[in-house]
């Protein structure tokens, strides 16, 4: 039997996900008491789990560091790394939005001034439309760039939208709907595919 090494989001998500495979037998009794160590492995040492930020699982995939992990469909968007996508797990539910200012109007005769984690998926966006946009590259609180007049409109997730309403701003436009997806790197899909298909069932039986 070879190890399975998944890399978990921390957060919310990675936890739900760690649920899932807990119940269906994948356990580690120790992680609940330890919240501080990143790298847990099962007692018969059929997975072991890293906690990632959520931003890095694709990396970790992508490069073999991890067989498996979670990751945002945002995330595979914007930055296409080379892995395979086995599963949408339909949860982590939101979408990608472009948002501005309630009283906000496009004029079509000035570039687009977009602020966004983005780049990538906002580019695309735009591109498709035919507009011409100046992309404004933010690590985080992208709300804040329409209110300070920093850009015109924002491109982010959006779940609940309260961010957006306790801002005074409001959603325009979906970009795309977003959703968590078990990803695996190629070379293990091949070389661990009993193990890998063992967790691709759990996950599917949830
Ligand atoms: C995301 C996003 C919004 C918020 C949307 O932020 O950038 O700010 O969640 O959620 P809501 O519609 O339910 O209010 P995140 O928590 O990932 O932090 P950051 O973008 O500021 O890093």
């Amino acid at each position: 039997m070879k190890t399975v090494n998944i890399a978990l989001p921390k957060g919310r998500l990675g936890e739900k996900v760690y649920k899932i495979l807990e119940n269906a037998g994948f356990a580690c009794p120790d992680m609940k008491e330890n919240d501080r160590r990143l790298i847990f492995e099962s007692a018969h040492g059929e997975v072991r789990y890293f906690w990632v930020k959520p931003s890095d699982v694709a990396i970790y995939v992508e490069r073999g560091a991890a067989d498996i992990g979670i990751a945002g469909k945002d995330i595979l968007l914007e930055y296409s790394p080379d892995v395979y996508e086995l599963l949408d797990l339909g949860i982590g539910v939101c979408r990608m939005a472009v948002a501005a200012k309630t009283d906000f109007r496009d004029n079509i005769e000035k570039t687009l001034r977009v602020a966004t984690k983005f780049p990538n998926i906002a580019s695309a966006y735009y591109e498709k439309k035919g507009r011409d946009i100046d992309i404004i590259k933010l690590n985080g609180s992208i709300e804040l760039a329409p209110i300070l007049d920093l850009s015109d409109v924002i491109v982010d997730i959006v779940e609940t939208g309260t961010t957006l309403k306790e801002n005074d701003l409001a959603p325009f436009e979906t970009v795309v709907p977003i959703s968590a997806r078990l990803i695996s790197n190629k070379a293990s899909f091949k070389f661990k595919n009993n193990e890998i298909t063992k967790v691709i069932k759990a996950l599917e039986e949830k």
